[in-house]
């Protein structure tokens, strides 16, 4: 497993309006959108790509393509408010969903709803979730992508855990994880230190 942290003073901005408890919801959604094409931009950087011919109002030139279109799956709900960015930058991925629910005692993801393709076995998978917090609810999701045959798995949040690196690496699963942070801890709560709260309270309100 590799992991990716976007270090980059734009990332670091947006990030603090996130983190910031004054920060209203539509703000919040807007700053997760704007850093999500910055995670989208690092994540995407080695993709590969095909060439093919285009014709410039001048003259003939070179056009150049993604190779395999990836996968979005936002992790219901906090991804969410990842999803329109990323698609908007990768036009011809599809989007697969996965709905979870943590228990607020036992931490553990309850799963409401999925909607994936069946065989992934040749196409890159992005995962978004803002926050891995255990990273119960990444590994279940990841779980879920591997009975699909997915091999090319890149997960994108915002802010991570060590606990939930550590639950990922654990997992098993060959993926790469692009973060704008690691932070330090959970507390008690299982919710991560300093963190930003719950992304999915901060964007749509209280469930
Ligand atoms: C949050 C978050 C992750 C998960 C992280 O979602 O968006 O999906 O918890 O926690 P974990 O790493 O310990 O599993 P939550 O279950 O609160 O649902 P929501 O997105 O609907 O708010």
């Amino acid at each position: 497993m590799r992991t990716q942290i976007v270090d980059h003073p734009l990332a670091a901005a947006l990030l603090t309006t996130m983190r910031d408890a004054r920060t209203s919801n539509p703000t919040f959604r807007a700053a997760l959108r704007d850093l999500t094409a910055l995670l989208v931009y690092e994540a995407m950087r080695e993709a590969p790509v095909e060439t093919f011919p285009i014709t410039t109002p001048v003259a003939a030139a070179e056009g150049t393509r993604l190779a395999a279109p990836p996968l979005l799956v936002p992790v219901l709900r906090a991804g969410l408010g990842m999803v329109e960015t990323a698609e908007s930058l990768v036009p011809d991925a599809r989007i697969g969903f996965v709905g979870l629910a943590r228990d607020e005692k036992t931490h553990q993801p309850t799963p409401y709803m999925e909607s994936l393709p069946d065989d992934l076995s040749d196409t890159p998978v992005i995962v978004l979730d803002p926050m891995l917090a255990t990273g119960g609810s990444m590994v279940y999701t990841l779980d879920l992508l591997a009975t699909r045959n997915a091999r090319d798995i890149t997960v994108l949040c915002v802010v991570a855990a060590p606990e939930g690196i550590a639950a990922l690496r654990k997992s098993g699963h060959p993926i790469r994880l692009v973060t704008a942070s690691v932070d330090r801890g959970l507390n008690s709560e299982a919710f991560i230190v300093p963190g930003l709260g719950d992304a999915g309270d901060r964007q749509f309100g209280p469930r």
